[in-house]
């Protein structure tokens, strides 16, 4: 027995890390972040592997978020830390030589709706949902989102999304061209498996090269991530923020003040 909380399985070179916290929806904890970091740079530049899915355990949860009850005791600096470091990880996602996909199933939130766009492709079962609420907790996304979000579905539903905090379906998201596919909830790790295995028996170096060319300077402003780290690292120590969290752990709707 191990205390992972991702657990790892591969089968013809293709690995699925499962995200499993069900206690927490699987949020994104210091833990989860140092086993993501451990696989992609163990992985590299391993030649063997074929690709990588990403998922969430249980039919509940791709992943909620970050985990919001590990907020309250941190300081401005600190929560930049947070966000820098979420970042940096999904950097190596997004930059992995093999195709990444994210198996959503359930929630994808805050943190987890990142973590999916950080992946090459998303695959979505028929209970996906995709959504930025971070202005209910009286912060901004902290993972790349603010940056992502729009290179996929462009600034003015991007917009909408960050603003009003709601969630869409997955047919929604499939429109909005936030999934590539929707397919039946039994379903959604096979056709990762096969997109995969069709991916595989391309000329390696052109995949490699194509995943790297779409990451170019011209779709990513490191300015825009930059500022994301900053701004979440101070909201996340405002009164506002403190009582978005405390609210959601209390269960009850916030009271914001603008401070
Ligand atoms: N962090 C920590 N714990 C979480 C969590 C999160 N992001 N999401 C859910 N949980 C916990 C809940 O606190 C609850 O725990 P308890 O049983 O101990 O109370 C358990 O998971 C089950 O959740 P709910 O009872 O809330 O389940 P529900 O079915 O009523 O609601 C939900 C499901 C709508 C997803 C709701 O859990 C929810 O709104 N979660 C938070 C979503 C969110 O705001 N995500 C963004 C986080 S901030 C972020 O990610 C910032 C960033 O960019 C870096």
């Amino acid at each position: 027995m191990t205390d992972a909380v991702i657990q790892i399985t591969q089968e013809n070179h293709i690995y699925t890390l499962t995200i499993h916290r069900p206690e927490a929806l699987n949020a994104l904890n210091k833990l989860v972040f140092n086993e993501l970091e451990a696989f992609f740079t163990t992985h590299a530049n391993d030649p063997e592997i074929k690709g990588v899915i990403i998922t969430g355990a249980g039919e509940k949860a791709f992943v909620a978020g970050a985990d919001i009850k590990e907020f309250s005791s941190l300081n401005a600096d600190q929560g930049m830390m947070l966000s820098k470091r979420g970042q940096d990880i999904f950097f190596l996602i997004e930059r992995f030589h093999v195709p990444v996909i994210a198996a959503v199933n359930g929630f994808a939130l805050g943190g987890g709706c990142e973590l999916a766009m950080a992946c090459h492709l998303r695959i979505a079962s028929q209970s996906a949902r995709f959504g930025q609420p971070e202005v209910n907790l009286g912060l901004i996304p902290g993972y790349g989102g603010s940056q992502r979000l729009p290179q996929l579905i462009g600034k003015a539903k991007a917009m909408e999304l960050l603003l009003t905090g709601n969630m869409v379906s997955a047919e929604e998201a499939f429109r909005l061209g936030l999934v590539n596919e929707i397919t039946d909830s039994g379903n959604v790790l096979n056709r990762c498996r096969e997109i995969i295995q069709i991916i595989s028996t391309k000329a390696p170096l052109a995949i490699k090269e194509t995943i790297r060319i779409l990451e170019n300077p011209g779709l990513n402003n490191s300015q825009g991530y930059e500022d994301e780290h900053i701004t979440f690292g101070n909201l996340l120590v405002t009164e506002d923020s403190r009582e978005g969290a405390s609210a959601f752990a209390e269960k009850r709707k916030p009271s914001f003040l603008g401070k």
